[in-house]
């Protein structure tokens, strides 16, 4: 009786709290969490005698969870948390009065309050939570002269911008369009028409949240063909070192670095084209063939920055050709070269043989008549 008695004393200092109190409550702590994953929202505050417990979203009035009577009241708990919320009850006796919440989402972001009340009183504190979504990896589509960039998932709301290197003076005719889907996540998508004049330009489309960054660029590299020449395709313009790498040609894995520390792992195919990686994802590579011709992609990555690189390397023919020409001139100067010294030995050879046939005229004589007559007759 007298249990039930506290309760609804405690409840009407709570409505009395909630709609007059607010404005006295300490500085808010902000608390930051990703998207869907399970966020502590932190609560110390001094337990007396019985714990009466009410966890509130301040930004819409909902009730999040409490606590009274030695357990869990969810009768009044608000849809959205159903089955996400968690209080660590053995931490009870010390203070912590934390809440759990599993799979945070946009919805989920604002102002929250910690709200005990004893019979000596009510103490509060105010959390803040904030919510970030990375959203999905950037996707490039290129449709003749028409590049599209696009990623989903993302939340606060994303900016995205392109550009070009070398820097271009023209203003690139672009068009962005942003959906909010139903979770309040931003789906972006941006196209861009590329002008035909200048192939040697590549194009980056950058999307950044105020926790997250992601580039995408998209470039031509012509490399001449020549055995031991090295051709180095870079990764990102940026002298920064990321948390992993990951280097790919057209769907094939050249090799995958997961840490700075420890070094790449080279696919079989790969190795012996391989040379050097550099810090910033820079890859060196040597003995180059049409073979090696096609899309080659790196990605590099940290926890708040993503930048994705694709280099449509052409092997140069032009160069080929003229690089077959000169090894058919050096094989036909040796080969003239051979005929040359062949012809001179052979020669002397006879100059010496009828030379020193001349001389040995008369010790031969008996033995090769014939010939000792072809001599004497000269
Ligand atoms: C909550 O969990 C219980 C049991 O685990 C389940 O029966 C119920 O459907 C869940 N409710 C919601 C809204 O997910
Ligand atoms: C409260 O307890 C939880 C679970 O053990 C812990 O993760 C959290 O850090 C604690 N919070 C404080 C403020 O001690
Ligand atoms: C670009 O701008 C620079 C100086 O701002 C100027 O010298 C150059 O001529 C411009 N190029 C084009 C193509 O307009
Ligand atoms: C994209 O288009 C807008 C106008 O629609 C323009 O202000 C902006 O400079 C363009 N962006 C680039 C990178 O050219
Ligand atoms: C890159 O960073 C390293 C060390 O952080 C520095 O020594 C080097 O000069 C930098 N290079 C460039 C081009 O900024
Ligand atoms: C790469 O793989 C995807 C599916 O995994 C496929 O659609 C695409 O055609 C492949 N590209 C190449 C160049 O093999």
């Amino acid at each position: 009786m007298q249990r039930k008695h506290s309760g609804v004393k405690n409840f009407v200092i709570l409505v009395i709290t909630k709609f007059f109190c607010s404005t006295f409550s300490s500085a808010d702590t902000d608390v930051s969490c990703l998207y869907m994953q399970s966020c502590i929202l932190p609560c110390t505050l001094t337990n007396g005698d019985e714990l009466v417990l009410h966890w509130f979203y301040t930004g819409g009035n909902r009730n999040v969870h409490s606590f009274y009577q030695n357990q869990d009241q969810l009768g009044n708990q608000n849809q959205l948390y159903r089955n996400r919320t968690f209080l660590f009850k053995d931490q009870f006796p010390r203070n912590n009065l934390s809440l759990l919440i599993t799979g945070v989402k946009p919805q989920d972001e604002g102002r929250y309050k910690c709200f005990k009340s004893s019979t000596k009183g009510f103490k509060e504190t105010n959390i803040n939570l904030i919510i970030d979504a990375p959203g999905s990896d950037i996707r490039i589509h290129q449709d003749g002269n028409r590049i599209t960039c696009r990623s989903e998932g993302i939340y606060p709301q994303p900016e995205l911008t392109w550009s070009t290197e070398p820097p271009s003076n023209t203003t690139l005719q672009n068009r962005t369009t942003v959906h909010q889907t139903e979770e309040k996540l931003y789906d972006i998508s941006s196209s861009l028409t590329v002008p035909d004049e200048d192939p040697g330009l590549s194009y980056s489309c950058t999307i950044r949240t105020r926790s997250n960054r992601k580039k995408f660029t998209v470039k031509q590299l012509s490399v001449t063909s020549a055995p031991y020449r090295t051709t180095t395709i870079h990764c990102s313009d940026s002298n920064w070192s990321a948390a992993s790498l990951v280097w790919r040609f057209n769907n094939q894995s050249i090799l995958s670095q997961t840490e700075p520390s420890v070094s790449p792992r080279v696919s079989e195919a790969w190795r012996k084209h391989v040379k050097d990686v550099s810090r910033s994802g820079s890859l060196t590579l040597q003995d180059m063939t049409s073979q090696q011709e096609g899309v080659y992609t790196c990605q590099l990555s940290n926890q708040d920055e993503t930048i994705i690189t694709k280099t449509s390397v052409r092997i140069n023919q032009v160069d080929r050709v003229v690089h077959n020409g000169i090894i058919i001139a050096v094989v036909v100067v040796l080969i003239i070269l051979i005929i040359l010294i062949v012809a001179v030995i052979f020669l002397r050879m006879k100059y010496w043989k009828n030379a020193g046939g001349a001389q040995a005229n008369l010790g031969l004589e008996l033995q090769t008549p014939e010939r000792s007559n072809e001599a004497a007759a000269e």
